[in-house]
């Protein structure tokens, strides 16, 4: 008997958005073939990926930054007779190209998120060929159904990308020029996908597109999740993120009808003033926003929001930045992400006159945050006493704790058995924070 190969070790860093997320676990799945397990750490790892964002100021310098200290383990590793390959994915690598091996030649690979079906291929020429130095072609040509078929489910949920890219071009986003045009995915494959998913265990999908209500299969989005809802073993289908403008009646009616369509909706509306809004180019007012909400809340009663806000925007008046508090207030949000605005070179805004100053912008960020903390909070405390459905995903940080997700996306902590990680359970809910919720098994378990 041989012993087997030793294992190489990848080490992924994920920046940004849940899109990165799923990519680098797509990434890990091409790569498992190849022999290569996961390392702790960057400086164990025979491969490192950095996946990168670009939504944020600075986010290319930080990039070159962190590039500066892998080197640094690469030049250590290489004094110990051993090697590293340095990849950069994502969306600084879209943008920058081969910019980045020229700014730091210890870079090995430059891949944009159009080629990651390409990764093995590229990452054995750059091992036969010892030093040769690629930048993968940034074609804007669909990588999903070039991506191998398997995919190793890792828990009860699961990222399924359905859509990516944006048309939208709202002045201050960089992702229309970074993930480039909507390219959806053929609802055949996404629906092989998430059987296979559900074969594994995988009893939430949740559907993942920079503009993912915007979704362009037969029947948009809708018809999308009616036949996901069939496939056996989905219980829980949630998407995001979504554009208010793509928000149709198909879809709103899909809420209140399709029972595994969880009632969670992260939809981001960026801010309250009309004025800011049109220089934003949202296509929606605030006024539009608000009937929306009252349309999807008709279907689908306790439906939880969560929100987007910039605060900041170039010209943004107070009595602007007042409107977003008072859009805030009307809608009452379960959860948000909130911003504040930074300029992002090559976008429309970071042209505008009347930037504001930082002191400006942390102060009403400041405001802001104050107020969806307290309705985040409220919303959380508004469900103790109710018992809930909950998902359970994993086991607790306690001993035997276990941690799940209630239908509105907050953390439960409960004590229970391990068997129930994977099943749904009813909660009742007996305390709550602002992060998460905590209660007890409302059946007795075994
Ligand atoms: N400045 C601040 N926030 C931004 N976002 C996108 N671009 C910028 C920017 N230039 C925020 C938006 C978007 C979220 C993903 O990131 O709120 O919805
Ligand atoms: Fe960016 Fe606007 Fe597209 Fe969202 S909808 S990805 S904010 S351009």
């Amino acid at each position: 008997m041989t012993d087997p190969a030793p294992a190489r070790r990848l080490f992924i860093k994920t920046y940004g958005c849940q899109m990165n997320v799923y990519d680098s676990e797509r990434m890990a799945d091409l790569l498992r073939p190849l022999g290569y397990a996961m390392a702790e750490g960057p400086e164990d790892a025979d491969l490192v990926v950095l996946n990168t964002c670009h939504i944020r100021e600075k986010a290319t310098e930080k990039v070159y930054s962190e590039l500066g200290y892998i080197k640094q383990m690469k030049l250590d590793r290489q004094a110990r007779g051993k090697s590293m390959t340095i990849a950069v994915a994502g969306c600084v690598a879209q943008a920058e190209g081969k910019e980045i091996m020229h700014r730091q030649p210890a870079v090995d690979l430059v891949i944009g998120p159009q080629a990651y079906h390409q990764l093995p291929e590229l990452i054995a020429r750059t091992h036969r060929a010892k030093g040769e130095r690629l930048a993968a072609d940034f074609a804007a040509e669909a990588k999903f159904d070039r991506l191998g078929p398997e995919r190793k489910a890792d828990g009860v949920t699961a990222f399924l990308t359905v859509q990516e890219g944006c048309d939208k071009f709202c002045t201050f986003c960089v992702v229309p020029y970074t993930r480039g045009a909507e390219f959806s995915r053929p609802a055949e494959a996404i629906l092989a996908e998430a059987r296979d998913l559900a074969a594994q265990g995988v009893r939430e999908v949740t559907l993942l597109g920079q503009n993912v209500n915007a979704y362009g299969g037969e029947g948009g989005l809708a018809a999308l999740v009616r036949q996901l809802a069939q496939v056996e073993g989905l219980d829980r289908i949630r998407y995001t993120t979504s554009h208010p403008a793509d928000m149709d009646l198909a879809l709103i009616a899909a809420h209140g009808e399709v029972e595994a369509l969880m009632p969670y909706l992260h939809l981001p509306v960026q801010a309250g003033s009309d004025r800011v809004l049109k220089a934003m180019n949202r296509a929606h007012t605030a006024e539009s926003y608000l009937r929306l909400v009252e349309r999807i809340r008709k279907a689908r009663p306790d439906m939880a929001l969560a929100g987007d806000f910039i605060v900041g925007f170039p010209g943004e008046r107070e009595s602007d930045f007042e409107a977003t508090l008072q859009l805030v207030v009307e809608i009452g949000y379960a959860s948000a992400f909130s911003f504040k605005y930074s300029r992002r070179p090559g976008t429309p805004a970071a042209a505008l006159p009347g930037q504001l100053a930082e002191e400006v912008k942390d102060e009403r960020l400041a405001r802001l945050n104050a107020l969806l903390d307290d309705q985040q909070k409220a919303f959380n405390a508004s469900q103790v006493g109710a018992t809930l459905p909950v998902l359970f995903e994993r086991a607790g940080r306690h001993p035997g704790q276990l941690s799940g997700r209630s239908p509105y996306l907050q953390a439960v902590h409960v004590a229970g058995p391990d068997h129930l990680i994977g099943q749904i359970v009813p909660v009742r809910i007996e305390g709550a924070a602002k992060m998460s919720l905590a209660g007890a098994l409302a059946l007795e378990f075994a």
